[in-house]
């Protein structure tokens, strides 16, 4: 157990600092991809907006965090706005999720490389990963200001290449900044064997 991560985790969740946010952008912009039926996982939940959306349109959701104040506030919410969601304190470094085991993962605003392979390999035949997080090449300071934890420049599509790409965007810095999507990269993948 990484003590001094959720140690860390823990206080942000508890000081109110990391706000209940909307689900991410590339999950509710492209929910149109979603299947009809099947089971979800929110990936680094935090406060769980995204388990709260895919539990919203009837998917056996799973929520998975280091930090045992945002995954027991989220059970909470939950259990309030009538929604199922299994949520659990669980540090990806040790227990990653099982294989085949999931039709939608969702990923947002975490990275750890190591674990990629796990994350690949928990997709169902046909499942979807929807991923977004932070990139080097930002235009604000929004987001970590350690380096190790923003993409480079097509990491996304390298990191999931074994996967069908089905969405993909990143702008960096090019042409007006002050517009578009910005900071962030965001990617949709399928596996498939065939
Ligand atoms: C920037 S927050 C993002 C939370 C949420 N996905 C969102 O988009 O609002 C990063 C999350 O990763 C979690 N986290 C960090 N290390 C982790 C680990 N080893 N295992 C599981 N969760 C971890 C933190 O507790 C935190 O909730």
């Amino acid at each position: 157990m990484n003590e001094t991560d959720k140690n860390k985790w823990n206080n942000i969740y508890a000081s109110g600092e990391e706000k209940i946010s909307r689900p991410c952008h590339v999950l509710s912009s492209n929910s149109h991809l979603l299947p009809v039926t099947g089971n979800a996982l929110d990936l680094a939940c935090g406060r769980g907006a995204n388990a709260i959306y895919l539990a919203g349109k009837g998917y056996e959701t799973f929520a998975w965090d280091l930090s045992d104040v945002a995954t027991q506030d989220l059970a909470n919410r939950a259990r309030k706005m009538g929604l199922s969601i299994k949520t659990e304190q669980r540090d990806l470094t040790i227990l990653s999720p099982p294989p085949r085991s999931f039709d939608i993962i969702v990923i947002s605003r975490y990275l750890d490389r190591m674990i990629i392979p796990d994350i690949i390999a928990a997709l169902r035949e046909n499942g979807l990963l929807f991923y977004q997080t932070f990139i080097r090449e930002k235009v604000s300071d929004f987001g970590p200001r350690n380096p190790a934890y923003r993409l480079q420049a097509n990491e996304l599509l390298t990191l999931f290449q074994s996967l069908r790409i089905i969405y993909y965007r990143e702008e960096g810095t090019v042409g007006d900044a002050a517009k578009g999507f910005r900071d962030e990269a965001m990617l949709v993948a399928q596996k498939r064997t065939e």
